[in-house]
């Protein structure tokens, strides 16, 4: 599914190098490693300012928290998403509300958003969370004019979507905040958990350093109830690394993707509808959006088959996500029966992420395809 030795072989001297600064100077939480790194990375995004923190998972809670949704308030967000997007937003205090998702790029659909914010509510709706799943950013310019026509605070959850943009802004300077995660897995990844916040606003950024450090501006002076969500220095070292790589990395993702569409369209396994019937829908780049390949993610309609084929075959796949977020046990308490979210509970049973990531060869691709040729023939 994902081969990371291929990633460090070729960078290992360097990673050493970075790691043994960090270890000469002594700077293992936040420190010069971690400044650095926020430095290249708001450069990169073309944001203003970009805080380094311990996890994707810390970075929801602390755009959050620094734009005080809290207690009180209602976010809306994807029910189609990792767990974080939905437990951020309870840790923060808030109360969730779920709307469901474009069938085609599976992320957030504004339409059903805006139903929702038309009807009254009890409890205030002031953020809106959208998912930039799989490394495609969500229909940003409909969210934007949600946004300004509610007054609503715009939290982008990017964690999948470094080098993402739309019409050429990138993910990360869209909205009021951006949580990027940088978990191995990720296009732009840490050798642990590490995480970043970014936004345009100064005062929310002074915010989000306070309240990462347990809401301390000057030392042992608690102003608020932060947390401990600081970046590791050794993080900080890696990500600089990687850093350089991104952009090519993310190329040979593209490259990668564009391989896939065609050698699925070469095998006639390619259907052209939204949903799957003999063989298999493919994942669309939408006008606008650019995407960054973090997953190629087919719909199939024996997708539990095809996935024990490809087992049995040592070919890696991956579900994300098998069950949708209002349907998990611990938020049955959000109150959602089964067919709620119909298009995301569909997604769950049809999707299938094929293996990608940037040193994935030709020849592994087409045997990829070979075999889901074979299962589904
Ligand atoms: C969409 C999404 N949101 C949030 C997170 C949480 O990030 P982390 O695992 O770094 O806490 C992840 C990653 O796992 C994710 O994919």
């Amino acid at each position: 599914m994902l081969d990371l030795s291929r990633q460090y072989a070729p960078i290992r001297e360097e990673i050493l190098a970075a790691l043994a600064e960090v270890l000469d100077h002594r700077q293992f939480i936040l420190g010069q490693p971690v400044a650095g790194f926020e430095r290249a990375a708001a450069e990169y995004l073309g944001v203003a300012e970009a805080m380094g923190c311990a996890s994707g998972t810390d970075a929801l809670w602390l755009a959050l928290a620094a734009a005080e949704i809290g207690p009180g308030s209602t976010v809306i967000t994807t029910p189609f998403s990792f767990f974080a997007s939905v437990s951020s937003i309870l840790r923060a205090g808030s109360t969730t509300l779920l709307s469901d998702i474009d069938p085609v790029t599976f992320n957030l659909d504004p339409a059903g958003v805006e139903k929702l914010l038309k009807q009254p509510q009890t409890v205030p709706i002031r953020a809106l969370l959208p998912v930039h799943l799989y490394g495609q950013c969500a229909s940003w310019p409909e969210f934007a004019r949600l946004g300004a026509e509610y007054s609503l605070t715009l939290i982008e959850d990017a964690a999948q979507a470094w080098g993402a943009a739309w019409d050429g802004v990138s993910a990360g300077s869209l909205g009021d905040i951006a949580a990027f995660s940088f978990y191995p897995t990720k296009n732009l990844s840490a050798a642990g958990d590490a995480g970043l916040v970014t936004t345009n606003r100064p005062e929310l950024a002074e915010r989000m350093r306070m309240l990462r450090q347990h809401g301390m501006r000057q030392r042992y002076h608690h102003d608020e109830v932060g947390w401990n969500a600081r970046m590791d220095g050794f993080q900080g070292a890696v990500l600089n690394v990687n850093l350089r790589y991104i952009p090519e990395r993310n190329r040979l993702r593209c490259e990668a993707a564009l391989r896939y569409h065609q050698l699925f369209a070469a095998s006639g396994l390619a259907e052209s509808g939204i949903y799957p019937a003999h063989g298999v829908v493919l994942p669309k780049e939408i006008a606008g959006a650019k995407h960054v390949w973090h997953q190629y993610v087919i719909r199939s309609a024996r997708r539990d088959g095809l996935r024990e084929f490809l087992t049995e075959r040592q070919i890696g796949s991956e579900i994300y996500y098998p069950v949708p977020l209002h349907r998990q046990k611990a938020l049955e308490f959000l109150g959602y029966p089964e067919g709620s979210f119909p298009e995301a509970e569909r997604a769950a049973r049809e999707v299938l992420a094929l293996p990608i990531f940037p040193e994935i060869r030709p020849d592994e691709q087409e045997r990829v395809v070979g075999a889901i040729a074979e299962f589904l023939s």
